[in-house]
Formats: C-alpha cells, structure tokens, sequence
C-alpha cells in the first residue's frame, strides 16, 4: 500500500504541487501560472489563467503528434451489425466539418447544444464539435421521455439540438424525432435550429424553417478550428436525477477536467496511450462523457462505442465478442450488466468461443459491485476486477483500486481506498469524524480536485445548498457509508431518494411528482426495492381520492404508462399498487425507509413517532402480491 499512500498523502498535503504536474500532460494554448484560485470559496477554479481547447488534446494533438494512423475510434452495433472505425486524422476532419457545420447555423462560444442521440459515432462527433468551437453541449440520454428532454431544453436554453432520427432497442425501433418535436413545443426556451442526422432505420419529418439534415449541412461546411477558452469555462452540462423533478446541470470545466481525466487514464485505470479501452455504457451518462469519449482520447487510447446490449445481442458472450475483435484491454461496465449475463450463462460458456488474450482489468461502477458478482467476474475472467465508486457529479472516481499505481488486496463489498486528489470522510450528524465501521454520511472536504463540478448550471446557490451547506467545508456526496480499519470505503446506501436502477441515477421523488398528476390518486410514495438483476427496481404505492371506484389494476395500468411517457422507459417503473393509506410519522412524514426495509426483508423497527402500525401491516401485504416483503 506504500506507494498508494505516498501518492495520496502528496495529493492533499500538496495538492497545486500534485495537480501541476499532471497538467503537463495536457498541451494547453497558455500554460497556467496558478494552479488553484480559492479567493471565492466555496467557489474553487483550476488553472485558473489556463487557456486550451478540449476537442484539440482529444483528436487534434494526437495526430500531430504522429498517432494520426492509430485507430481513436471503433463502432461496434450490435443492433445492426456494423463495424466502422476512424484513425485520430478521420475523427479530427469528421468532427472539424460537423464544427464547422454547427458555426454555420450561428453557433459561439458559449452557446448550448443539446445532444439527444443514440449510440452512433455521429453522438460523439457532437460533443467534439461543441468542444472544438467552445460551445457547451448537454447530451441528453435517449430513453428518457419528451417531458425530461423539455426540461432540459428549457434550462439549457440551446441554440441548436442535435440529434437522430432513432435509437435501436432491441425488437423496436425507438423515433427521436417525434420525441424532440414534443419537447420543443413544451418549451419555454426553443432553439433556433435541429440539426437531424437520419438512420435508416426511420426516416424522421424535417420541419421547414427549423431542421436541417444533419448530412447535408456537413457537406456543406468549411472545417472550424479549435478555439482557445479559458480552463473555467464550461465544457458542457449534464443532467442529473435531483431529488425533485427539477433535474441538476452539473457542470464541467475545460482545463480541471482535462487534467484529471489524463491522470486517472493512467493512474487509477492503468492504461497506456495506444491501448483499446472500452466503457460499455452510453453518452447520454457520465460514464460515457468521461469513459467513452474524453478520457480515452485525451489519452491517446483506442476508444470503442458499442451500440447494443449485454445479453440477447445476440448472447450473452456479446462483451467477450467485441473484447476479442477489438483487443479491448480494459473494460468498464456496471455490475447489471454482469448480472444479465451471469444470468444467462452461468457457466460461462460463452468465454471459451473468445480469444480474450489482450484483456487485462474489469472495472465496475454506477452502483454497488455485490460480492456473488465480482467473484463470479473474477473467477471467469481471471484479471482483476475493480469496484470503483464516483458520481455525475465527481466526474471521475472518488475511489477505486489504483490499479495504475497498484493493485490493492481486494475486499469485496468495498470500491477499495479514496483516489488520489479526494479527501474522504464518514461524518455523524453532529459533523464528527465516525469511527471503523461506524456509518455516516460520506463526504469530501473542500476544495474538490479539478474536475469535479466548479457548480450547477445557472443554479449556484442550489449547489451550495445541495451539496455544500450540510457540512460546511465538506462537499456532502449524499451516499451513506463507512471505513474499516484499513482506510477501505463501504458505500451503503443513499442518504436522499436516489435509485440506482440497472446502473441508472433516477429520483423516486421524480416519480411521485408524476403519480400524484393522476386525478385520483390522493397520495403516493414510491420506494426502490431490491431486483436481483437491476440491483434495485421502483415500486409505488397510490392512496385513491375518496369516492373512486375503478378497477384498481386499470388505474395502475395508467400510472405505468404516466411515468413512462413523462421521465421515460429507462425509469423502469412496472409495479404499482393502491393501498388504503401510507404508513406516516404522527407528523406526517411517509415512512418510505421502513417501508423499503419490509420489502428488502431487512430487520426494521417500528417506528416510535407511526401514526396507525396497522399502515405498515398493510403496506407488507401489498408487496407480498408483489412478490416482495
Ligand atoms: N433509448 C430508448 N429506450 C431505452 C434506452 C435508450 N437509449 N435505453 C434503455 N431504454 C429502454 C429499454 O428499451 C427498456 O424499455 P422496455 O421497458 O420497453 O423494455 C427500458 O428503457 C429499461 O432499459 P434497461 O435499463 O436497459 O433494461 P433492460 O431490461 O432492457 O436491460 C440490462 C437490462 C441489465 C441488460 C441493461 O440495463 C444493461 O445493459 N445495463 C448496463 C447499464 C449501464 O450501461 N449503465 C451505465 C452506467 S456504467
Ligand atoms: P451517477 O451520478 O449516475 O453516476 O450515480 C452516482 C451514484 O451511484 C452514487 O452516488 C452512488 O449512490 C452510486 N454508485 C456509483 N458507483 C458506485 C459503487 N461503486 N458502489 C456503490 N454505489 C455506487
């Protein structure tokens, strides 16, 4: 543990010395004198006289640098069973044309583009070509509902959207396009342009006066350079699950994040530029920001968009396919995925049909890594497989294995030590530093190391008051937890109402907005329960108004469809049921926390503030029809 913990020691004792250095990695347009401006704490800027451009370490370095014939991109579906792939000089003329493209149609410096796009080339093409003229993009992930992209629209406020005319689910073909022209015509804030690639898998409708073909416009264009920004200015802002409705734009710098994604390439994955780095998730999440699109390529590394799933496309050795054909050497998916196909192969069968020679680590994240899973991983795979844990938020670990600094004795259950740059304390309510194995909530002391979120968009004091306002001096990460004693992390649960569903961030609170529009539900809650592939799965609970007298599985059926069309199917919300009354404190609060522990089949108590207990007998009948309880 000797060099983990000289490496970490340094980074928080020293952190401009520490994070100076890693910002050679980066080639910037002027080299940052001052490492770190705290003068208006909370608010922190790395690099703060820093100027570079994002799209230019990405694409443009590498191939002055003589990588201009290694392969940057590979896209692999799947669905339809393309392979394509661009060298770092096809990927800088791609993305150079469509940057042009987006100039064309009057987009600045500092403008927003949304990105509502599937897993095609073309989706990361987007992101480059904002990077490339300074303008800040905001991909929108595609299976969440016109409602949720409106939201978005509307707090963006972007010049442009970009997006395609479909995304492929396997046995349907999800259209965009409608969903687009939805959420424009529920938006406050509409942009001037679309910009519409068409698959041939649907052909959308253009609206004259406001879309463009994507195709077209980008033969029509003159390449655009890359412009030099400030390191503060925003890269790009992505939405995440808050506990309202109202979801959170976190914001990314330019320069903190360049930096910090360089460093963690190396340190916390251990990969060399050159090598096949693969992060099987989808740009809408922020695992594909930093994992699919920046982080490889900052680095150099050959980076792989799969357009298709774990299991049923067409087996479950879909992984272990792209693996082998594309010698990935380094693997990043969720522990769901892993799931499905422990589920479908247990055995692993699928493994011997590949030549997985070239693979050396599994990297895990996006929720809890149980145990039966990482085992299993390991087992079958035979390379080190690594629970690590970070948020939108973070943009990069928290903690992990180092594996780029050393490889740590595994524990499982735990995603390992904090990362380098993060100091991680458990505190109890009171703000004092929790013991071994004492639980509390987990936070980062200030100011966070570059990369992580400087703020929310247009929205600072709700990032003071959600993340910094708990505990003063601490950025709170709102995940509960504890140390052992050897320094090891163990993230248990939420402390806010924040699911984790197959690896998705959603807000059961979000969902509760959306059941309580229904004209006949008095009142409702809804809680994540425990899934043995999704990890956890949302269930709800309605109280009726007084005087409906419907078929109860009709109302349900209308609820499911409600939050479907409203947040979207990546909610996965199925499961409903009416019950008399929710079980309450005498103050009124829901008691969603026991409830959750029935379900789960954890030791609760009950509460000594319940208002009627018989609430909770009631409650555990209902999710025993569920199949819970
Ligand atoms: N566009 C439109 N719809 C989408 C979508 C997208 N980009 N992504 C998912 N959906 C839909 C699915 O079609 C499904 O709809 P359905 O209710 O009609 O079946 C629903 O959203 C839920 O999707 P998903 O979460 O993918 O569940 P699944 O049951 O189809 O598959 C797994 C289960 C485990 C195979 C799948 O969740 C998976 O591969 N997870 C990996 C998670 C991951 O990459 N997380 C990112 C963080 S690293
Ligand atoms: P997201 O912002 O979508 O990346 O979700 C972040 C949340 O997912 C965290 O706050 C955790 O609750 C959960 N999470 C992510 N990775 C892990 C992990 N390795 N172990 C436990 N929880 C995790």
């Amino acid at each position: 543990m000797r060099k983990y913990l000289d490496m970490y020691e340094r980074s928080l004792k020293d952190p401009t010395g520490f994070w100076g250095e890693a910002a050679q990695a980066i080639s910037w347009d002027r080299d940052p004198t001052v490492v770190l401006d705290d003068s208006d704490a909370p608010f922190v800027r790395w690099f703060p006289d820093g100027r570079l451009n994002t799209c230019f370490n990405a694409v443009d370095r590498h191939v002055d640098a003589g990588r201009g014939d290694q392969v940057a991109l590979v896209y692999d579906s799947a669905m339809t069973g393309t392979v394509a792939t661009w060298t770092y000089r096809e990927l800088r003329d791609e993305v150079a044309r469509l940057a042009g493209a987006l100039r064309a149609l009057g987009v600045e410096t500092g403008d927003r583009v949304v990105i509502y796009m599937p897993m095609i080339p073309e989706a990361v093409f987007a992101m480059l070509a904002c990077a490339r003229i300074g303008a800040i993009h905001s991909v929108v992930f595609g299976g969440f509902a016109a409602a949720e992209l409106a939201t978005r629209i509307d707090d963006a406020a972007p010049k442009v959207v970009m997006a395609a005319s479909c995304g492929l689910e396997p046995g349907r073909v999800v259209e965009y396009k409608p969903l687009l022209d939805e959420a424009i015509e529920r938006s406050r804030r509409r942009p001037e342009r679309c910009l519409i690639l068409q698959r041939p898998q649907a052909t959308a409708t253009l609206v004259a006066g406001r879309d463009l073909d994507w195709t077209e416009a980008v033969a029509a264009a003159a390449p655009a350079d890359c412009v030099s920004v400030d390191a503060g200015h925003p890269l790009y802002v992505l939405y995440t699950s808050g506990t309202t409705g109202q979801p959170k734009g976190v914001v990314r710098d330019n320069g903190g994040h360049a930096v910090a994604l360089a460093w963690s390439m190396r340190y916390v994955y251990g990969v060399e530029p050159g090598e096949v780095y693969w992060a099987a998730s989808d740009v809408g999440w922020v695992v594909g920001h930093s994992y699919i699109v920046y982080g490889p390529l900052i680095h150099g590394c050959t980076t792989i968009l799969y357009e298709g799933k774990p299991v049923g496309t067409p087996d479950p050795g879909a992984f272990w396919r792209v693996i082998a054909d594309h010698g990935v050497s380094t693997l990043f998916t969720a522990p769901t995925a892993f799931r499905a196909i422990k589920r479908d192969d247990p055995e692993g069968r699928h493994l011997l049909r590949y030549d997985l020679d070239r693979f050396r680590a599994l990297f895990l994240a996006g929720e809890r890594c149980d145990p039966d899973t990482l085992h299993w991983a390991e087992d079958k795979l035979g390379v080190p497989v690594i629970d690590h844990w970070w948020q939108t938020e973070t943009g990069w670990p928290i903690a992990a294995n180092p594996l780029g600094i050393e490889h740590l004795p595994v524990k499982p259950g735990s995603p390992t030590v904090p990362v380098p740059g993060w100091d991680v304390r458990v505190l109890d309510p009171d703000g004092n530093e929790c013991g071994p194995g004492q639980i509390g909530a987990i936070v980062c002391k200030l100011p966070l190391p570059p990369g992580a979120l400087p703020t929310l968009w247009n929205a600072d004091e709700r990032f003071v008051e959600a993340y910094l306002s708990r505990y003063p001096g601490f950025y709170l990460t709102a995940d509960a937890g504890y140390k052992d004693e050897d320094g090891y992390l163990f993230i248990m649960s939420r402390i806010d109402d924040i699911i984790n569903v197959a690896g998705h961030r959603l807000s059961t609170g979000a969902m509760e907005e959306v059941l309580a529009a229904h004209p006949e539900v008095a009142e409702c809650a809804v809680i994540g329960v425990a899934d043995e592939l999704k990890g956890q799965v949302p269930v709800g609970f309605v109280v009726l108004q007084a005087g409906v007298d419907r078929d109860h599985s009709e109302i349900v059926a209308e609820l499911v469809q409600m939050v479907r069309d409203r947040i979207g199917p990546v909610a996965a919300f199925k499961q409903a049921t009416v019950v008399a009354r929710l079980p309450k404190t005498r103050s009124g609060k829901v008691l969603r926390s026991t409830m959750r522990s029935i379900a789960d089949r954890e030791e609760w108590k009950m509460p000594a503030t319940i208002e009627d207990p018989t609430a909770l007998d009631e409650i555990g009948e209902a999710l025993s029809n569920l199949g819970y309880g």
